[in-house]
């Protein structure tokens, strides 16, 4: 029977927020406690992270540690999973190299999600300066083939990401169908695994906007503080329409909703009630669809639908806050995780690339190899 092995993971440009955890960060944590992987890798992927941030490596660094800490916490476990950092994986870059032969610019040029953040980064196509712009970084550019240096390298067969990845999986399977047919089977087709409740693809903002980012200041970080939390839930965006708590309200496209659909669970019924003029009142229903129900007929405020999002979201993030702090005490311990998983991680990524030299033939100096080229003079 083939293994079954994971390989995912994020880049350090900041802390992880919860559009990352229920993007893919708990599920990572679930198929890792379900015992049905041999092998689980998850890279903090620095080296991606510096293909946009060349001029910043302090910020990438500084990250790190954030990002770890992140996962620890979340319950990522160094006993079941590799956490490892991927520019100590120099194997990564010398499978790129190869790769990026059997990939062309044109191809790069038609991937969906280099094509967005291209554009979101403000890179233009010129780069001689003429218009000021800095132009694409051919590292950036490539790093859909780095990214399949790090998937094969593990050989994973899972790649549990959020949906603004799944370009890079498809790019993956075409390099691997392409190296295969050109120098014989040696690499492993990954198969993507995306969230499965659609508020979890792509989780929006908190002022509502597509897409929670760093840059759009509408994150909520699984580092922040309780009353952080309750700040940002408080200023969340709803219903622009819905200013009278008789007024019918709308759930589609309202942020708060769409938090409740992705942490909501059957149980914090029963659990939470709200608070109302700063005293406790029963939140008195039994499933989301009865409270959406209320919201859309009217007569539901939406503070009272926000306090009970605020402690949901709690729930889920008052124990990761809580481990987060008692890692922080132990840094070296930490680090200490991240080198040997990046060790374990190399030893992996060697095995791959000597399978790659040799399908490519050109492993020149492995037992046996002289004698065949003697053999083939004749
Ligand atoms: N591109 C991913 C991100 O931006 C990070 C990443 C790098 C990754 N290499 C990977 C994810 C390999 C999955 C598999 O978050």
């Amino acid at each position: 029977m083939s293994q079954k092995i994971i390989l995912t993971g994020d880049r350090p440009t900041g802390r992880l927020h919860i559009g990352h955890y229920v993007g893919s960060l708990r599920r990572r944590v679930e198929l890792q406690d379900s015992g049905k992987f041999d092998k689980i890798f998850i890279m903090i992927a620095d080296a991606q992270a510096l293909t946009d941030n060349a001029d910043n490596p302090e910020k990438v660094r500084q990250n790190i540690v954030e990002v770890a800490l992140d996962y620890m916490s979340c319950g990522l476990d160094p006993a079941k999973s590799v956490l490892f950092i991927q520019s100590q994986v120099s194997e990564l870059t010398e499978l790129s190299f190869f790769y990026q032969n059997l990939v062309t610019v044109q191809r790069l040029q038609r991937n969906p999600t280099v094509k967005a953040e291209i554009q979101m980064r403000g890179f233009s196509e010129s780069s001689d300066g003429s218009d000021n712009k800095a132009g694409t970084p051919v590292g950036f550019f490539c790093y859909p083939i780095s990214q399949a240096a790090d998937i094969t390298a593990f050989k994973a067969t899972t790649v549990p990401v959020g949906e603004d990845q799944e370009p890079m999986i498809e790019q993956t399977r075409e390099i691997v169908r392409k190296f295969n047919a050109t120098y014989g089977p040696t690499l492993v087709e990954p198969e993507i695994m995306l969230p499965d409740n659609a508020a979890c693809m792509r989780l929006p903002g908190t002022d509502g906007k597509a897409k929670m980012s760093k840059s759009l200041g509408n994150c909520i970080y699984l580092s922040d503080s309780e009353e952080t939390l309750r700040e940002k839930v408080r200023g969340m965006y709803t219903d622009p329409l819905h200013l009278q708590v008789s007024d019918p309200g709308h759930v589609e496209g309202n942020t708060v909703f769409t938090y409740l659909d992705a942490f909501c669970k059957p149980e914090h019924f029963e659990r939470f009630g709200s608070v109302f003029h700063g005293k406790k009142v029963s939140f008195d229903f039994k499933s989301l669809d009865e409270v959406k129900a209320r919201y859309q007929a009217g007569g539901l405020g939406d503070m009272m639908v926000k306090n009970f999002l605020f402690e949901v979201l709690n729930d889920t993030l008052a124990p990761i806050r809580q481990r987060r702090a008692e890692l922080e005490k132990d840094l070296p311990y930490v680090y200490e995780v991240l080198r040997k998983g990046s060790e374990v991680a190399r030893a992996a990524a060697a095995e791959t690339l000597a399978d790659v030299k040799r399908a490519m033939r050109i492993n020149y100096f492995d037992p046996g190899v002289l004698e065949d080229l003697i053999a083939s003079r004749k």
